[in-house]
């Protein structure tokens, strides 16, 4: 098919590196004169016609630069009927000949249905969690695990010269990705994720034979959606920002153990700043192989990284259900608890 005009739309949580996606799908686009429109604030640009073009001026100095230009939304166009028709009017109107959608499961579970409804659209993997299926990596996770890293580095030394148990709280939703390899590569003490119903009394064991061998100080992860085990997710409390699990153990350890104990709560600082490299070089593969499979007519796919090779993966499969932590994986953290 000729493909003469995209609309591209960055949807869900934001993460560093959606703006190198949408700097590679407009210069991949250009150098093949089609061109590219602007959806904002996620989906609900697209429903409510709230749209600008992008030219390889739009991108001039964004790859480095955290967020989205386009701005982001967690709406679900196809809540009701009439959003459902305005969406598909907007793509008649606006002339789009297809869609990327960036974003997490929530988005391209959108995107999807939206394929459904006869639109073509191609997904773009995007997450901080890591929690997508088809893929072995989103853009934004490795980001977020050098966050997780950097701040554990820090909290060592303090907690080393306060003889503390210092408790540090990631995000993750309903997975465990990024406490597991914050956690791995912080060399936390100890790491507690959703997919391993945790045993206070366990933990508490290791801590304290830790200590006994003269380690007078640990840091333990817990993952925001960890817990006891057969619970459902915490809530969020407050504005989304924690759902208090990390204060609940900690207070556990302290009482346990009698020792002090902080608590570190990284929520949004995990989704912000500037992309790694390796995010930089993901996203951007990312955003020129789904114009790519837009110009081989390939709709209903989601670009996804398989080894080192950039795949096409049905949005079907993708949206199907979390990508658990991968207990094999998270068996290799395990090896340096305590
Ligand atoms: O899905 C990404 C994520 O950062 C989760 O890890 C976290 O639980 C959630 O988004 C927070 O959502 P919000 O930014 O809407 O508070």
């Amino acid at each position: 098919m000729s493909v003469k005009k995209i609309g591209i739309l960055t949807g869900g949580g934001d993460c560093p590196g959606l703006n190198a996606v949408i700097r590679a799908v407009v210069r991949r686009s250009q150098s093949f004169g089609i061109e590219v429109l602007g959806l904002r604030n996620g989906w609900l640009g697209l429903v409510d016609g709230d749209v600008e073009p992008l030219t390889s001026f739009s991108v001039i100095g964004i790859l480095p630069k955290g967020g989205t230009i386009l701005g982001t939304s967690r709406v679900n166009p196809l809540k009701t009927t009439e959003s459902r028709q305005k969406l598909v009017n907007n793509v008649q109107r606006f002339g789009l000949d297809a869609i990327i959608a960036v974003g997490g499961d929530g988005t391209l579970s959108a995107a999807r249905e939206v394929f459904a409804l006869g639109v073509p659209v191609v997904g773009v993997p995007k997450t901080i969690d890591n929690d997508l299926r088809g893929t072995d990596f989103t853009f934004g996770f490795d980001t977020a695990v050098n966050v997780v890293r950097d701040a554990i580095d820090r909290l060592h030394t303090t907690a080393e010269s306060h003889h503390r148990v210092m408790v540090v709280e990631v995000m993750g939703h309903h997975v465990g990705w990024i406490a597991a390899y914050g956690g791995l590569a912080g060399g936390a003490d100890f790491i507690l994720i959703p997919e391993k119903p945790y045993r206070l009394e366990d933990m508490c064991a290791v801590l304290e034979s830790r200590r006994k061998r003269g380690r007078t100080f640990s840091i333990v992860v817990v993952a925001e959606g960890a817990s006891p085990g057969g619970e459902p997710l915490p809530e969020h409390v407050g504005e989304g920002n924690s759902t208090g699990v990390g204060y609940r153990v900690a207070q556990e350890i302290g009482r346990r153990l009698g020792v002090e104990t902080r608590v570190t709560i990284l929520g949004h600082v995990q989704r912000g700043g500037s992309p790694t490299a390796f995010d930089r070089i993901l996203a951007t593969r990312f955003g020129l192989r789904a114009v790519d499979l837009i110009r081989e007519g390939n709709f209903g796919q989601m670009v996804a990284l398989q080894g080192v090779r950039v795949v096409p993966v049905p949005l079907e499969e993708a949206t199907a259900g979390p990508k658990f932590m991968d207990l094999d994986q998270f068996a290799d953290a395990e090896a340096f608890f305590g």
